[in-house]
């Protein structure tokens, strides 16, 4: 049973505002995407990479993840994260054929934990469709209204933040996507684009470490956990 990561890094970063996309930008010494990359190759449960890269870092991001010594293809991304997941999909349908079960990881969560990775894996091999890792919320939640005005508060104990890799049996992903392109449908997730099919999506524990690198606060924070804790 082959399992493939898509990892879309072609996004610009403008909320970090560094001179180079977001995915080449380099924490000790290396780039976020080679970070996210080498976690997910380092799983042991992922057969094959496929990166969607900024257009015109192609080559770039070929060369940079190629002292790896992971299976990877790169192909350009799109114009949106969705857009980027499909074009991924299609190459790791074309380079693995017998793919049964597809990851969708964040090139933005450079510093994933293989174990994290590898229950996401375990859980659609056990026959969930779709599966999210998730974190409770530790701030109270309020619905506001345009003007800010609160609306209500929401019951935080319901809630959950959603990280990546997000796994998936291959065909559900394909028929998401599919249905997704048709009705020009965008989503910052995938499980997002499967629950509009009514599958269900099951979740299993996310881990601090897997946060997403969104703003120079969050790339000072990565760099502090490298330092302290060694990752
Ligand atoms: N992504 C992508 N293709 C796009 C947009 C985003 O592959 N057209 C990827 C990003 O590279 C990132 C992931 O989707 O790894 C999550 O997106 P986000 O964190 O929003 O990254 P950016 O879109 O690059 O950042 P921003 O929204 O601040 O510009
Ligand atoms: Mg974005």
């Amino acid at each position: 049973m082959s399992v493939v990561a898509l990892v879309p890094a072609a996004g610009r970063g403008e909320r970090l505002g560094a001179a180079v996309p977001k995915a080449l930008v380099e924490l000790d010494g290396e780039p976020l995407l080679v970070h996210a990359v080498r976690g997910l190759w380092a799983s042991g449960c992922v057969q094959h990479v496929v990166v969607a890269a900024p257009p015109t870092q192609c080559d770039v991001v070929t060369a940079a993840l190629s002292s790896l010594g992971a299976a990877v293809t790169v192909v350009p991304g799109g114009a949106e994260r969705t857009e980027s997941v499909w074009l991924a999909l299609q190459a790791a349908l074309a380079a693995v054929p017998d793919t049964e079960v597809v990851l969708v990881h964040d090139a933005a969560r450079a510093f994933t934990p293989p174990a994290m990775i590898r229950s996401v894996v375990d859980a659609v091999r056990a026959g969930a469709p779709a599966v999210i890792p998730v974190l409770p919320l530790a701030d109270t939640v309020k619905q506001v209204d345009a003007e800010g005005r609160v609306l209500a508060t929401v019951d935080r104990a319901s809630l959950r933040a959603v990280q990546t890799p997000q796994g998936f049996e291959r065909g559900v992903l394909v028929r998401a996507h599919r249905a997704a392109a048709a009705a020009a449908l965008g989503a910052t997730d995938d499980a997002g684009l499967v629950e509009r099919l009514g599958e269900p999506v099951l979740t299993v524990p996310g881990h601090t470490d897997a946060m997403k690198i969104t703003t120079p606060f969050d790339l000072a924070v990565a760099t502090a956990l490298l330092t302290h804790r060694g990752l």
